[in-house]
C-alpha cells in the first residue's frame, strides 16, 4: 500500500513512523513534511491547503491511501478533493470539520445529539459578550469562534481580560467554566462504526503547574492510571456514538478521527471541544501504545469497512512525551536556531526514546528550528514513571538555545497508585 501523509508536524511524525513500521505500507509519502519525517518517509513539497494540488500529487504517486493530519487542511476541503479525484481518504470533509472548524457549529451538534458539554452562548455584539460574562461569572471562558490552533480560548479570573479577548473576536463562544481533569479520547470512524483509542492527557498550559498562557499542547501521557476503566465505554455511549450518528443524519457524516476534549467534573464528563483530526501531542503517546498495523485501520475508516476490523491491540507499556519549544512560544516564537543532540537520542536512548520532529528544517548539515513547537521526545516504559524518567533523560540530551519544557509531564499521574 502507497501511502500519502498531508502536514509538518510532531503528530505527522508519530503517523509516519508507525505506517513505516507497518509491514503492509510499501512506499510512504509525507507532503511537507519536516527535516525529522525525511527519515522515515519520502517528502514531496505541496501547499497542504490547497485541494487540487494535494489531489495531483496523490494520483501522480498512485498513492493507495491520504491521511490528512492537520485541522486547517480539513476545514479548507482538501479531503474533499482527494476524494473527487477517487483516492480513498483518511479524514472529514469540510462540512463535517465544522466541527472542529467553529466552537458554535459543535454546540449546535452537541445540543442535538444530546451530548452533555458546557453551557455556553454564542456572541457577536458588545451588549451579548457582557450578558453572557455576567452571567457564567468567574472564571471565565472565552472562545474565539473559529480555528486558533489552540491560542484562540481565554480562561481567566480577570474580567477586563476576558472582554478584551471577546471584543477582538467576530463571534466568540463565551461558556460555564468546567472543573477538573481534562482526558483527551479519540476515536477512529467511517461515518457510521466508531472504534475508540486509549484515552491520553494533554499539558495545554506553557508553564509548570499550569501556569502561562494557553498553547497547543507541551506534553502529554497515556495511559491513565487515575481514570475510571469505564470511562470509554461512558464517551463512547455519551458522546462519540451520537455525535457520529447526528452528523450522518444531518447529510454530512464524519469520516477520520474524531477527537473528544473532555473535562471530568463532579457532575460527570463533559465536552470541552472536539477536533477533527489527531490530537498533537497525544497522537504521540497514543500510536506508541498501539500495537494493530496503522494502515489498514485508516485505510478501513477511509473506506467505509471498519465493521470489519478486529478488535485493536495495546501494549501494556506507558508512554510520555515532552514538547521543546523555542523561545517565546507562544507568543512570537523564534527560529533558525541550531538543534543539537539528536545523534546522540538516536545513539544512547532508541528505541525506548525517541525524538519526533515538530517545527524543524535542514540547513545544510544542521537541523534548525522552524516553529513554535520544535520537538516532541517520547518515551516508553513498564510505567508512566519509567517512560517519564526516559524522555526527561532524552530531553536532556537535546540543545536549543532559549528553548523551554514542561518539567512535570505525567509527574502527578506516575505517582497515582
Ligand atoms: P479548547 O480549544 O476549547 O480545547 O480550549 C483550550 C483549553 O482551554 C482546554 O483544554 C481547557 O484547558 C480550557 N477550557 C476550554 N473550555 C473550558 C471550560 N468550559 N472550562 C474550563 N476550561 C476550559
Ligand atoms: N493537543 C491539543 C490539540 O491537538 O488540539
Amino acid at each position: 500500500m502507497k501511502v500519502l501523509v498531508i502536514g509538518g508536524g510532531a503528530r505527522e511524525h508519530a503517523l509516519c513512523r508507525s505506517l513505516s513500521l507497518d509491514p503492509a505500507v510499501s512506499a510512504l509519502y509525507c507532503a511537507p513534511g519536516n527535516a525529522g519525517i525525511a527519515d522515515v518517509a519520502t517528502l514531496r513539497p505541496v501547499d497542504a491547503l490547497d485541494g487540487a494540488a494535494v489531489a495531483t500529487l496523490a494520483t501522480e504517486l498512485a498513492a493507495d491511501l491520504v491521511v490528512v493530519g492537520p485541522e486547517a487542511p480539513l476545514v479548507a476541503g482538501v479531503a474533499d478533493a482527494v476524494r473527487a479525484a477517487g483516492i480513498p481518504v483518511f479524514g472529514p470533509s469540510a462540512e463535517a470539520a465544522q466541527l472542529e472548524g467553529s466552537k458554535a457549529f459543535a454546540k449546535d451538534v452537541m445540543a442535538a445529539a444530546g451530548v452533555p458539554t458546557a453551557r455556553s452562548y454564542v456572541c457577536t455584539t458588545p451588549e451579548e459578550v457582557d450578558a453572557a460574562l455576567d452571567a457564567f461569572g468567574a472564571p471565565y471562558v472565552v472562545k474565539d469562534d473559529g480555528l486558533a490552533a489552540g491560542k484562540g480560548v481565554v480562561v481567566t479570573e480577570d474580567l477586563a481580560a476576558a472582554r478584551a479577548h471577546a471584543l477582538g473576536c467576530d463571534r466568540v463562544v463565551i461558556e460555564e467554566y468546567l472543573d477538573g481533569p481534562e482526558v483527551s479520547l479519540f476515536a477512529i470512524t467511517d461515518g457510521v462504526t466508531v472504534v475508540p483509542l486509549q484515552p491520553a492527557q494533554d499539558f495545554k498550559r506553557a508553564l509548570d503547574g499550569d501556569q502561562g498562557p494557553n498553547t497547543g499542547g507541551m506534553g502529554a501521557y497515556s495511559p491513565l492510571p487515575w481514570a475510571d476503566p469505564k470511562l470509554v465505554d461512558e464517551v463512547m455511549e455519551l458522546v462519540l456514538q451520537p455525535t457520529v450518528d447526528e452528523l450522518r443524519r444531518r447529510g454530512t457524516p464524519f469520516s477520520g478521527l474524531l477527537y473528544a476534549g473532555l473535562a471530568i467534573t463532579s457532575r460527570g464528563t463533559r465536552v470541552i471541544e472536539f477536533n477533527a483530526r489527531f490530537g498533537d501531542p497525544e497522537t504521540q503517546v497514543v500510536l506508541a501504545r498501539l500495537r494493530t498495523p496503522l494502515a489498514g485501520v485508516l485505510l478501513n475508516a477511509a473506506n467505509g469497512t471498519l465493521d470489519a476490523l478486529p478488535p485493536l491491540v495495546w501494549c501494556e507499556d506507558a508512554a510520555v512525551t515532552v514538547v521543546i519549544a523555542s523561545h517565546n512560544y507562544p507568543e512570537t516564537p523564534r527560529t533558525g536556531d541550531p538543534i543539537e543532540g539528536l545523534l546522540e537520542v538516536a545513539a544512547e536512548d532508541e528505541p525506548d526514546a525517541y525524538v519526533l520532529h515538530a517545527g524543524t528544517r535542514r540547513e545544510g548539515d544542521a537541523i534548525v528550528s522552524a516553529g513554535g513547537r520544535v520537538l516532541s521526545v517520547t518515551a516508553t516504559g513498564s510505567d508512566l514513571a519509567q517512560a517519564r524518567e526516559k524522555a526527561y533523560k532524552a530531553v536532556a540530551r537535546i540543545r536549543l538555545d532559549g528553548s523551554q519544557h514542561r518539567t512535570d509531564i505525567a509527574a502527578k499521574a506516575a505517582g497515582h497508585s
